[in-house]
């Protein structure tokens, strides 16, 4: 068997058998094809595209291509918990102590940015000391012992997914609903989860920009994760703007830490606590969804949720001290204002844009070998349906390059858009697939 002849097959619309499925993930994983090729291919499914049986055998190929972590080891339910990507998309940082509060014990693998987007492993190496490469042991006993663990992927859990996730990031490859679910849910079904909970996002910050796109995502990876015997769930979530008011990893841990400390943006809260609802229903905490927003909710005003943060950042290495007082961890030094373009309401904002925007400024990679800047970003002064006066200031870009912070100040100006009408309220939650 020939990569070439499999990449010129799916080239021409071809649909690759389980084999040649095989040959290419176990090919690629051990460095047999190169990147060149593998890129090529990736080109050619987002191109062509791929079947339902494709996309099983491929994510079944990926998830075998490792490793598979027995949680065994940890009592209680285990809920898992994956976003298809957004921007300003920081749940998991909220998410994750609150129901590890409840008792639902929260062994993750998260992780890095991917393409406009970000991701929950960048965010929390901005806490210094955190480390998200545990060994597997220091990881089941962190669980085990504090009830939650957030680790990278490790070297051998689905490294196809990892070699190919870097790979996209880079090669205008990742917005692909087969691509996308197969990443996902290996990775999901090899780190051993009882239960799994997907939010899949909708609207110009996703990589499914159209609903009726994110619903066959979610349906497809809801389909897989039922056939491999876990309980799945899909939350499809609107990602018409980015989500809370911090794009770019510093500042979004920060708004994640003041999200604890109940002072969270309101659609940030509704899509956390919707997310958080389904984890406890498959947890087995409580049957009754209301139930469950009504619990979280308390461990946010009774301060368990952020104190359980403080907890997980101190057993990963880092300072806790860094969670409970606000302001220690490191923002770019040059603040530069956005301004109003017409008086009106903000009647969009082009996610992507504030996305490409944080990029810019140095919080996203260009290559695979790029380091990235954890202090730069984006604060949103103005969100949808805000009423503004020309001049007005809506968003302040943090940077620590003039250029880029004035090539930044430009993309965020033009990603706003105006009308002379309020538009209505954005429905968050848009359906729940099960
Ligand atoms: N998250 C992933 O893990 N993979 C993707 O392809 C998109 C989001």
């Amino acid at each position: 068997m020939r990569m070439y002849d499999l990449i010129d097959k799916k080239k021409n619309g071809g649909a690759l058998s389980a084999e040649e499925i095989r040959f290419m993930v176990q090919g690629f994983t051990c460095g047999n094809i190169p990147d060149y090729q593998m890129s090529a291919m990736l080109m050619a499914i987002c191109f062509s595209g791929m079947d339902e049986t494709e996309t099983l055998e491929l994510t079944l190929a990926m998830k075998d291509s490792g490793d598979t972590l027995d949680l065994s080891g940890i009592k209680g339910v285990k809920v898992d918990k994956h976003s298809t990507g957004g921007v300003g998309d920081k749940t998991s940082l909220v998410l994750t102590p609150m129901v590890a509060a409840l008792g639902v014990p929260v062994a993750k693998m998260s992780g890095r940015g991917l393409g406009h987007t970000g991701g929950t492993i960048d965010k929390l190496e901005c806490f210094p000391g955190f480390c998200t490469a545990l060994p597997e042991e220091k990881f089941m006993e962190n669980v085990n012992r504090i009830g939650i663990a957030i680790a990278g992927q490790t070297a051998n859990l689905a490294p196809a997914d990892k070699k190919l996730y870097a790979l996209r990031d880079v090669t205008a490859t990742v917005a692909q609903r087969s691509l996308i679910a197969s990443s996902i849910m290996s990775k999901k079904l090899a780190s051993g989860s009882d239960a799994i909970v997907l939010d899949v996002k909708t609207g110009n910050g996703a990589f499914m920009k159209q609903e009726a796109d994110a619903a066959a995502l979610a349906e497809t990876m809801v389909k897989i994760g039922n056939m491999a015997g876990k309980k799945t769930a899909a939350i499809i979530t609107d990602m018409e703007q980015p989500l809370g008011n911090a794009v770019g990893n510093s500042l979004e841990v920060i708004e994640a830490l003041q999200a604890l400390r109940g002072e969270g943006p309101d659609d940030l809260m509704e899509v956390t606590y919707a997310l958080g609802a389904q984890m406890l229903l498959f947890a087995g905490v409580t049957e009754d969804r209301a139930h469950a927003v009504k619990l979280l909710k308390q461990t946010i005003t009774s301060g368990s949720a952020l104190h359980k943060f403080a907890e997980f950042v101190k057993a990963q290495g880092g300072d806790p001290e860094d969670v409970m007082i606000p302001g220690r961890l490191p923002v770019a030094s040059e603040k530069i204002e956005a301004k109003a373009a017409a008086d009106g309401f903000v009647t969009d904002i082009l996610a992507e844009q504030i996305g490409v925007a944080c990029m810019t400024l140095g919080g996203g990679r260009e290559t695979k070998e790029s380091a990235i800047d954890l202090s730069v970003g984006i604060c949103l002064k103005k969100k949808i349906g805000a009423p503004v006066s020309r001049g007005d200031v809506i968003a302040e870009i943090y940077a620590n390059d003039k250029t880029r912070g004035a090539d930044a100040k430009k993309l965020v100006e033009d990603a706003y858009r105006y009308g002379e009408i309020a538009p209505e309220k954005r429905q968050m939650i848009r359906k729940i697939i099960t």
